[in-house]
């Protein structure tokens, strides 16, 4: 009995394998199942989002910021109910993949999280159709497609730590971004009151790489809320400072919003199936980096400094708040894992999105004519303390919107405009309902006497500020001189650390 079933079973698995062999399109296995076990190089990622766009037209839209060094797209994906546009209350957020060409899960998990998305809005998941409902994600999953392919097309056993980490001029692009913690120090230690936005003050001969200029110029030109940069070679979430403030190789570098980088931090470590249990061997092997046991998350310079990093311009150039994810100990590795590391980052991918949800928003318009005001600044104290306000204050954008990422407590928030008279409101964040940022909106009232006049100021280009094309009403000419003395002497270049992830 046993035999003739074995033989029967021979013949049909014979006869499958003559049929896939003859007509090896037909095959049973479908292309399909075999997408996620491989990695999409450049070609395979423009066809797959080209067909996402297709299925999905009313809610996407591609583009791409810019070109790499040799030429390749850097394409971008983005989900809204009304793609292009930015809406008031809408928070943008964005996801970046592969800036170290050779670090490909991110990339990869990126792709994935595009396809879910369309695959959610035609099948109509309700979580899915939400999320994008009231939130615009732009998803970037290659900042790097040159390095990537090189280290692509290197054989696994050749391709060693570093082979494509930087981009085709052998620049490492986590380095090359205006340092911008230099600057925020400089005037932490002169008791300078400038905190934020500091791009607009900022002056350097330094060439920016192509790819690094093409991130720069598109951050700075959508009112991103709340960012993700994604890497390989360890586990655990990083948020700033990432550059030290004395230069020390390792040190605990606050940002003024420290507890809400925390809270972003774990947010996404404690959703992942992995990086905040102690479930798994540190990935350098040792007890001292065993990040799962600090919740798997680390402040940027507490691990090593690095200077002229992606993370830190996001935070002091811009409104938005980015941390670096760090997602598995081996960069590249073999295809077949990609799915199991999929479904460990799932819930993390979506639940951070969630997280530019925290807080307070709020639109601040003139009480008269109701017209939104532009670059009004929004400054939060917590009103249980008795410190002063945390330094970091975010600003309104065209649309007369502001996001303001919190924690859960009790705030005092004063809005500041040219020309009106100061708006406050005591606030208490709770975070209790996920997607629901608490509305605090402000009409002010224009200042009696001899109003400011209203200047329109479009998004600073990086170009207008290599051009020294730097106003500040902050600031003497002295004291800017001075300032301009500081940049040029500092090194140009950090040492390169041991580790680099
Ligand atoms: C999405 O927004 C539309 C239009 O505002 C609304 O009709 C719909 O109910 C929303 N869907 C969900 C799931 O929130
Ligand atoms: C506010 O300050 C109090 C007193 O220092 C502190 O206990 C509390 O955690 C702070 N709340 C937030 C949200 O930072
Ligand atoms: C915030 O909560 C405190 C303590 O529960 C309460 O006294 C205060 O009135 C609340 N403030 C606002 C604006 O709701
Ligand atoms: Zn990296």
């Amino acid at each position: 009995m046993a035999g003739r079933q074995f033989s029967v079973i021979c013949l049909i698995l014979t006869f499958a394998t003559i049929v896939q062999c003859l007509f090896p399109f037909s095959s049973s296995s479908p292309k399909k199942d075999d997408e996620w076990t491989h990695y999409h190089n450049q070609d395979a990622l423009e066809a797959k989002f080209g067909e996402l766009a297709q299925k999905c037209p009313k809610h996407t839209r591609l583009y791409t910021i810019g070109k790499s060094v040799e030429g390749r797209d850097l394409i971008v994906i983005e989900f809204s109910s009304h793609p292009g546009t930015h809406e008031a209350l809408k928070p943008e957020v964005k996801y970046i993949g592969n800036m170290h060409g050779n670090e490909a899960v991110g990339r990869e998990l990126l792709i994935k999280l595009a396809d879910t998305l369309c695959n959610g809005l035609v099948n109509k998941d309700s979580e899915i159709v939400k999320l994008i409902n009231s939130t615009n994600i732009h998803i970037l999953p290659s900042m790097n497609p040159d390095g990537f392919e090189l280290a692509y097309n290197t054989a696994k056993e050749d391709r060693g730590w570093l082979i494509g980490r930087s981009n085709a001029h052998g620049i490492d692009l986590n380095r090359n971004f205006p340092d911008l913690d230099s600057l925020f120090y400089y005037f932490e230690n002169m008791q300078v009151p400038r905190y934020d936005h500091l791009l607009e003050l900022f002056n350097d001969k330094h060439k920016y790489e192509p790819e690094v200029y093409a991130v720069g110029q598109w951050t700075i030109s959508l009112p991103f809320v709340l960012s993700a940069n994604l890497h390989e070679g360890d586990l655990v979430a990083n948020y700033p400072f990432d550059a030290s403030r004395t230069g020390s190789q390792q040190q605990y570098s606050k940002s003024p919003d420290d507890k809400t980088f925390r809270y972003l931090a774990e947010s996404y470590a404690s959703n992942h199936a992995h990086m905040a249990k102690n479930d798994h061997a540190p990935c350098d092997g040792t007890a001292s980096n065993a990040f799962a046991r600090q919740g798997g998350v680390t402040n940027g310079a507490k691990w090593y400094s690095v200077s002229g990093g992606m993370q830190d311009f996001n935070y002091l150039a811009t409104n938005a708040f980015e941390i670096t994810l760090e997602l598995s100990c081996e960069k590249f590795p073999d295809g077949k894992l990609l799915p199991q590391l999929w479904e460990d980052n799932k819930k993390s991918l979506f639940e951070f999105i969630w997280q530019a949800h925290i807080g307070i928003k709020g639109l601040i318009t003139d009480v008269n004519t109701h017209k939104p005001i532009a670059n009004a600044v929004v400054w939060v104290r917590n009103a249980t303390s008795t410190n002063g306000p945390i330094r970091h204050p975010v600003t309104s954008w065209f649309t007369g919107d502001y996001f303001r990422l919190l924690t859960p407590g009790s705030y005092e928030v004063a809005v500041e405009a040219d020309g009106y008279e100061t708006g406050t409101a005591t606030v208490n964040v709770t975070n209790a309902k996920r997607g629901q940022a608490q509305i605090l909106n402000f009409a002010l009232a224009p200042l009696q006497i001899e109003p400011l006049p209203q200047q329109p100021q479009e998004p600073q280009q990086l170009e207008e500020i290599e051009n020294n094309q730097v106003e500040s009403d902050m600031l003497s000419q002295a004291e800017l001189d001075e300032l301009e003395q500081v940049i040029s002497n500092m090194p140009d270049e950090e040492q390169q650390p041991v580790l680099v992830n």
